[in-house]
């Protein structure tokens, strides 16, 4: 069916918007880095080329969170620090997974060298906190920073059980979803909460919104993941494969390995060989996914969370930009 052409655009207006509200702190924050990283760090947000390259997701969810409880005042601030976090994760992770391509354009580590790459990651997460203390009152500052260092150090955690599940031959569905709430979840529920925090919500309600930016973490992981397997690399701007070359446990992966099917067991003898995956090998894990059901699995996840992130919202925040948020991540090529 062709997607609803005027809806969709009006979603990623929101993306837009967000990007467009906390432009002027990335800059100053960027500004701050002096040179070589402030040209590094424009490149790697896509500045050098006149606009951003990446999504700003995590920026609409702490704008979201912000105006559903209605003040957007000191909501720029969080989420140009949780961009900056997240970049930072890129940027490590590009390191880490090896890719040499991002959002369509070769990798910092690419181009300046991995040393330089790790640099300037600690830099922009340094920058956050630096951000948060600088811009927001005192007492809202030492909170944001407190609850955004917590989600770094889960991403961190995630981020190692990723890594360390490359070597490791078999992987529950809950031990993946441990890993993705770590790595992606963590960080979005972190979003939604500095909003609220931000605009000085009561506890209960800095807790709702941030359960809703978690649930919606893990189903944006998913679609990622289905992404890095059947998605289009000219929209992604990420090699299409490079999971299954480098056998990651992604979801439709992992379902598909737990499948008890014959296209389960083909697909675990691709993955645990330790012979390089050929293109030919990619093609049938491809095919092996696909008829084990784990795209469809997949799409059940994606599915279950997207509704327990709609389900996390209490009445009084449940606004429309949120809501066209949460299709947003589930419906997205890119
Ligand atoms: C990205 O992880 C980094 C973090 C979420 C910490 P992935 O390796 O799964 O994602 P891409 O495909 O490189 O963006
Ligand atoms: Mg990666
Ligand atoms: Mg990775």
């Amino acid at each position: 069916m062709p997607r609803p052409h005027v809806a969709s655009d009006a979603r990623w207006d929101l993306l837009r918007r967000a990007q467009c509200e906390c432009a002027p702190v990335l800059r100053t924050a960027v500004d701050w880095l002096g040179e070589p990283f402030e040209t590094m760090a424009a490149y790697h947000l896509g500045w050098d080329v006149g606009g951003s390259s990446g999504k700003s997701i995590r920026a609409a969810l702490v704008l979201g969170a912000a105006a559903a409880c209605g003040d957007t005042s000191a909501a720029a601030p969080a989420a140009a620090a949780v961009e900056l976090i997240h970049n930072f994760s890129l940027l490590h992770d590009d390191v880490m997974d090896q890719d040499a391509t991002r959002r369509g354009r070769p990798t910092v580590w690419a181009v300046w060298g991995q040393t330089n790459a790790i640099l300037l990651g600690d830099a922009l997460h340094a920058l956050a906190s630096r951000v948060l203390a600088d811009m927001l009152r005192p007492a809202v500052a030492v909170r944001a920073v407190l609850r955004l260092q917590s989600a770094c150090v889960a991403l961190c955690v995630g981020q190692f059980h990723d890594c360390a599940f490359e070597t490791r031959p078999a992987i529950t569905v809950d031990e993946y979803l441990r890993m993705a709430a770590g790595k992606t979840a963590e960080l979005m529920g972190c979003a939604c909460a500095l909003g609220a925090l931000s605009a000085r919500a009561d506890t209960e309600t800095t807790s709702a919104l941030e359960q809703f930016g978690y649930q919606l973490g893990l189903a944006f992981q998913i679609v990622d993941d289905v992404m890095g397997i059947w998605g289009d690399p000219k929209v992604t701007g990420k090699p299409v494969g490079n999971d299954l070359f480098r056998r990651k446990a992604t979801l439709p992966v992992v379902a598909a390995l737990n499948s008890d099917s014959e296209a389960g067991f083909e697909l675990a003898q691709l993955y645990q060989s330790t012979a390089p995956m050929t293109v030919d090998d990619v093609a049938r894990a491809t095919e092996l996914v696909e008829a084990a059901g784990g795209r469809q699995a997949a799409h059940r996840h994606i599915d279950e969370r997207s509704r327990a992130a709609i389900a996390a919202l209490p009445d009084r925040v449940r606004s429309e930009d949120l809501i066209a948020l949460a299709q947003l991540v589930v419906d997205r090529d890119r």
